[in-house]
């Protein structure tokens, strides 16, 4: 692979290491963007087909103003992460095929070609690879990757735009929440929907997260971490909160929102949670849950490819707050998901593909 300038070595307690990392603080890393070296750019023109693609240095993409993503937002994005092992020399991807497949099925809804599951693959480990001083050493974060696709041909009137560019860049991230182990925040918001029947909720598509924005920022100018969204039909049954999925959890049983409505997003790591708990012998639903159920849950918290796994510490909802002052089944599930991400537990799924 291409080789950057500006590396260094890192020494780590293990001894010394022969891998160059980035030159930045890898003991402070959020979830802020920084830029990397080099990105992915792959072209659909007329024929359906994508281009071979390409890894070439970060920057700017250029796009006519009559663009149909930024007139129309016809796009879709997905978001994966490459954890180092221990060895710090071999990275580990998690559930890669998810992603693609995801794509794939928000694509068909926004009425746009798609990579094929190999291009995305493909794409995928090589951006990881030409950012590999990065990917952050072991336990001190991952390497995020976050593939786009967009309606970049020109319109002007509403149709699917007639080029699409598939693209992937990557940032080093650690903890999506400042928050991250104390406990999250939630404020619930009865007033703006982050979804509706019939619409593209259950899509990663980009035109979904803007018109979140207003409620999260009212949200955290009075003090919370996030917002957890209602169902717009009843504003009663709890959905998901702005970048993540819920989960409550009493006794041996963990619930999460069923998504059964199409107003959900199908989350990766809400797939995974379900599938790492029934194999540690949880019961798990999939079913309504009203908002009034967090009065009673025993725990919450809050899943995703950014967020993890993390606690719920308290839920406002009108006039009440909900407290939950224990995290034991999202710190067990934290730690499992982790340690198989990262190779440090065996990962008797199949979840992890080395690149
Ligand atoms: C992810 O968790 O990967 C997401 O795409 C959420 C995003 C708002 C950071």
């Amino acid at each position: 692979y291409l080789k950057p300038a500006n590396c260094y070595r890192l020494f780590s307690s293990r001894g010394q290491s022969n891998e160059h990392y980035a030159n930045i603080d890898w003991d402070n890393l959020g979830f802020d963007h920084v830029s990397t070296d080099y990105m992915y750019t792959a072209k659909c023109y007329q024929t359906g087909e994508f281009s071979q693609g390409s890894i070439d240095p970060l920057g700017g993409i250029q796009i006519f103003p009559s663009a149909g993503v930024i007139n129309y937002g016809q796009g879709v994005f997905e978001g994966l992460k490459a954890y180092r092992k221990e060895n710090e020399r071999d990275i580990l991807l998690f559930r890669p095929y998810e992603n693609a497949l995801r794509m794939k099925k928000g694509a068909e809804r926004m009425c746009m070609p798609s990579p094929s599951i190999e291009q995305f693959i493909k794409a995928v480990k090589q951006v990881a690879m030409a950012n590999r001083r990065w990917i952050p050493p072991p336990e001190k974060g991952a390497l995020y990757i976050r593939p786009l696709l967009l309606g970049t041909g020109s319109l002007l009137g509403l149709a699917p735009a007639p080029e699409y560019t598939f693209l992937a860049y990557v940032c080093p991230v650690g903890n999506y929440f400042k928050e991250g182990s104390t406990g999250l925040n939630l404020y619930v918001e009865d007033n703006i929907h982050r979804s509706t029947l019939g619409g593209a909720g259950d899509v990663k598509t980009i035109s979904n997260y803007a018109p979140v924005l207003k409620a999260q920022i009212n949200a955290k100018n009075r003090g919370f971490s996030d917002v957890l969204f209602l169902d717009s039909a009843n504003k009663s049954f709890i959905e998901e909160a702005s970048a993540s999925n819920i989960f409550i959890a009493n006794g041996n049983v963990i619930s999460t929102p069923s998504l059964k409505r199409g107003t959900i997003l199908p989350g990766i790591t809400r797939k995974t949670i379900i599938q790492l708990s029934r194999s540690l012998d949880y019961k798990v639903e999939e079913r309504d849950i009203s908002v009034e159920e967090l009065s009673k849950a025993e725990q919450v918290f809050c899943t995703g490819t950014a967020v993890v796994v993390a606690p719920v510490r308290t839920v406002t909802y009108k006039d009440q707050r909900f407290e939950y002052r224990n995290s034991t089944v999202s710190n067990e599930l934290h730690r499992i998901l982790i340690g198989i991400q990262t190779g440090v537990l065996q990962d008797t799924m199949d979840w992890t593909v080395p690149i």
